[in-house]
């Protein structure tokens, strides 16, 4: 590090790299400075097998068995949330500010499992409470919904998949998906909804084991032992004001099963 940097320039060069961009000062995971690094690069001879990094380590640790050790575990909400406050096998953990657990009614009828915080909810501690979550808002009030009622014909129960930001929002890996899942199935047996929403690809890969939005959008499927529904991301609609009229469609027949449960 330059020793002769002024807080005046300090602050010019913070700001330029905001100007540019830059949102997080960390990385995806941690780098231990001080650990010496374990191997010099050496030429890899192409008939050598591959060898695993670490195999003593990777043969103790199995962070999906732990997840379901952990959240069968929990008897109740508050439970499952220490829970995953003790989950230390998910790295995001270390690069977000705040647990993402939940917002709403857990008594609704209606469950929505999102992907993971952004920005405004890793600040906030709330899932959906950003440009997405205003836009997830107005289309719940659409149908009469609303995530602060308290009587519960209209409340509604909201989390995500990944209860810690990515960095740069990035899209979550397979391994974060496997991870959390015995923790959202038991956020579901748990709160007990009637229907779960999965909103966008990644729900959809977490509850159904596949991707493909944009043909699963609309079709009544089973998740977490649920009725369930996909439905096309907020996110995506901001981005796609042309792709709500799919979702108009999906919020009518929502209700409509709604009322027809009743
Ligand atoms: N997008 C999500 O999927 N979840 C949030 O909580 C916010 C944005
Ligand atoms: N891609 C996504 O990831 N989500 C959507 O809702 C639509 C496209």
């Amino acid at each position: 590090m330059d020793s002769e940097l002024d807080p005046h320039s300090a602050l010019a060069m913070l700001h330029w790299q905001i100007d540019l961009g830059a949102t997080e000062a960390i990385g995806d995971v941690p780098v231990n400075r001080f650990e010496a690094p374990k191997t010099l690069a050496q030429p890899v001879s192409a008939a050598a097998p591959a060898r695993p990094a670490s195999p003593a380590v990777a043969d103790q640790v199995d962070p999906v068995g732990e997840a379901r050790a952990a959240a069968s575990a929990a008897k109740t909400l508050d439970a499952l949330k220490e829970a995953l406050a003790r989950y230390d096998h998910c790295a995001l953990k270390r690069g977000a500010r705040n647990l993402v657990f939940a917002d709403g009614q857990p008594d609704a009828r209606l469950m929505i499992i999102g992907e993971a915080p952004g920005r405004e909810e890793d600040m906030q501690a709330k899932p959906f409470v950003g440009a997405a979550g205003q836009l997830l808002d107005r289309m719940l009030a659409a149908i009469g919904m609303d995530r602060h009622a308290s009587d519960v014909a209209q409340a509604v129960y909201i989390t995500n998949v990944l209860p810690w930001r990515p960095p740069q929002n990035r899209t979550p890996n397979a391994e974060e998906i496997a991870m959390m899942r015995p923790f959202v199935q038991r956020h579901v047996d748990l709160a007990d909804p009637e229907i779960v929403v999965l909103m966008g690809n990644i729900s959809c890969e977490a509850g159904l084991g596949r991707q493909g939005i944009t043909r699963l959008r609309g079709t009544w499927g089973e998740a977490y032992g649920k009725p369930c529904l996909p439905m096309l991301h907020p996110a995506y609609l901001l981005r796609n004001p042309a792709a709500k009229r799919e979702t108009w469609t999906d919020l009518l027949e929502l209700q409509a099963r709604l009322e027809e449960q009743t």
